[in-house]
């Protein structure tokens, strides 16, 4: 099937690499030009595990082709909106990438075609995309909604081994289309895939935002209760190990941490909020969700400085932080707790010497700081530093040498700070590190 994507970040990227990897043609569009001479190339503008090779095998293969000129799509049978719709300063989900390519989209595009949004929209967006076409005489324009579950990182493997499926279209005959464009990979997982469809737009538009924002509350529940643990001097490790044998409760999503980030939760929590005041509901829990992880940021930056000022005097000391990226597997920083962290460090004059597997270009950009120095290396980021902080959960920081990491630093029983829970932490106590783990 010839397929189009409009929006080369994660979402469509991702989802385009795969989609021709199944067998699919497809046409990619971006606006920004430099994305598109390097795609074409089969260089990836992100950091995504296998996005490489899989993408130079489909540029090689001549199953995917870039281009900035909208009207490649002029011959698509499907196209897919994977635009982005960032928050507005008020909260709600900007959605003028969504109308602008839709009005790009209709300059060029058959009326057979399909439209299928991609991106993450508020409920009753899709609705008013329908009433957009209606009232410029594209009523015969079929239109449908397929939400993405792909968790940044992994994000190939989740799109070629689904859970489940959502496909939302007003007529029975787009929902067998979008399933159609799904076969191979319905296929390949021997038919273990759930896939839900459903005339409702409404219904999957809710479907996204109900699970982006249960997991966040998950999340956010136990960094809550390990900041209980840690009061209480409970463990939250054995209180997790417990309640993760109720199949109720599950296994997944109860790790504490740093607090969330990324480009979905923070961003999609919020949006569900402004979707119940629309539609003139209570969705408090979700927005103390939001408000709660904010502040646990600021509850783990207090908690390192509260603990090393009991100590010793912080002012001037220097600090190794491993991991910048909102979470492993990805160069991503957006909302990562990071930020928040090393900000307040350098509000109490402390010199920091980070590192990040991938993150570092990212974070640069976006903190730029004289206390801040990163390292390509995250031997050279712990050397003569003080305390090591450990804010992602990348594989390689718990295959590290404690007896190298104390070799490097200053003093014999350095402070080290896991919030991840991640580090062989009786190594590194009976090397006479002091060690912190966030939930103990
Ligand atoms: C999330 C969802 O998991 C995907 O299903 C969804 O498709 C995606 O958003 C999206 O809407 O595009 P993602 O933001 O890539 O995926 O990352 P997650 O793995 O969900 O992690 C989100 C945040 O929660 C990270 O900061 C992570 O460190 C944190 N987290 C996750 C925890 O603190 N503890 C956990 O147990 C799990």
């Amino acid at each position: 099937m010839k397929i189009g994507m409009i929006g080369t970040g994660y979402v469509g990227l991702v989802s385009s690499v795969c989609l021709a990897n199944s067998g699919h043609s497809l046409v990619c569009i971006d606006k920004r030009p430099q994305i598109i001479d390097s795609l074409s190339k089969g260089i990836p503008t992100i950091y995504e595990k296998d996005m490489d090779s899989m993408l130079a095998t489909c540029v090689k293969e001549n199953s995917i082709s870039f281009s900035t000129d909208i009207s490649s799509l002029s011959d698509c049978e499907i196209v897919f909106l994977a635009v982005g719709t960032p928050s507005l300063p008020n909260g709600h989900a900007d959605l003028s990438q969504v109308f602008s390519a839709i009005d790009s989209l209709l300059t060029v595009l058959n009326e057979q075609a399909m439209i299928v949004v991609r991106s993450t929209v508020p409920v009753g967006t899709v609705k008013r995309v329908r009433q957009y076409l209606d009232e410029k005489g594209k009523e015969k324009q079929m239109l449908g909604f397929c939400p993405e579950f792909l968790r940044e990182g992994v994000a190939i493997s989740d799109f070629l081994n689904p859970q489940y499926l959502v496909f939302a279209c007003g007529y029975k005959e787009g929902q067998d289309l979008l399933h159609q464009v799904y076969q191979p990979i319905i296929d390949a997982t021997d038919n273990k895939v759930r896939v839900v469809k459903t005339y409702s737009f409404e219904t999957a538009e809710l479907i996204k935002y109900t699970i982006n924002s249960f997991l966040a509350t998950k999340i956010t529940f136990m960094n809550q209760i390990a900041q209980l643990a840690q009061a209480s001097d409970a463990d939250v490790g054995t209180v997790i190990q417990a309640i993760s044998a109720d199949r109720r409760i599950g296994e997944l999503f109860l790790n504490p941490g740093p607090g969330f980030g990324g480009s979905c939760f923070p961003k999609d929590t919020i949006a569900l909020v402004k979707c119940g005041i629309t539609y003139g509901v209570d969705m408090s829990v979700v927005e103390e969700v939001n408000h709660s992880n904010k502040r646990h940021k600021e509850y783990i930056a207090s908690w390192i400085l509260e603990t090393l000022e009991k100590n010793i005097q912080v002012e001037g000391k220097k600090i190794a932080i491993w991991g910048l990226a909102f979470k492993a597997g990805t160069d991503d920083i957006r909302d990562s707790a990071a930020i928040t962290i090393v900000e307040s460090f350098f509000q109490c004059n402390i010199e920091v010497h980070a590192h990040d597997p991938k993150g570092n270009e990212n974070f640069h950009t976006r903190v730029n700081n004289s206390h801040l120095q990163l390292y390509d290396d995250p031997f050279d980021a712990v050397k003569d530093t003080d305390v090591l902080v450990v804010l992602t959960e990348w594989q390689v920081f718990r295959d590290i040498s404690p007896q190298e990491v104390l070799n490097l630093m200053n003093g014999d029983n350095p402070f080290v700070f896991d919030t991840r829970g991640i580090l062989p932490h009786d190594k590194y106590k009976e090397l006479g590190f002091q060690l912190y783990k966030f939930g103990l």
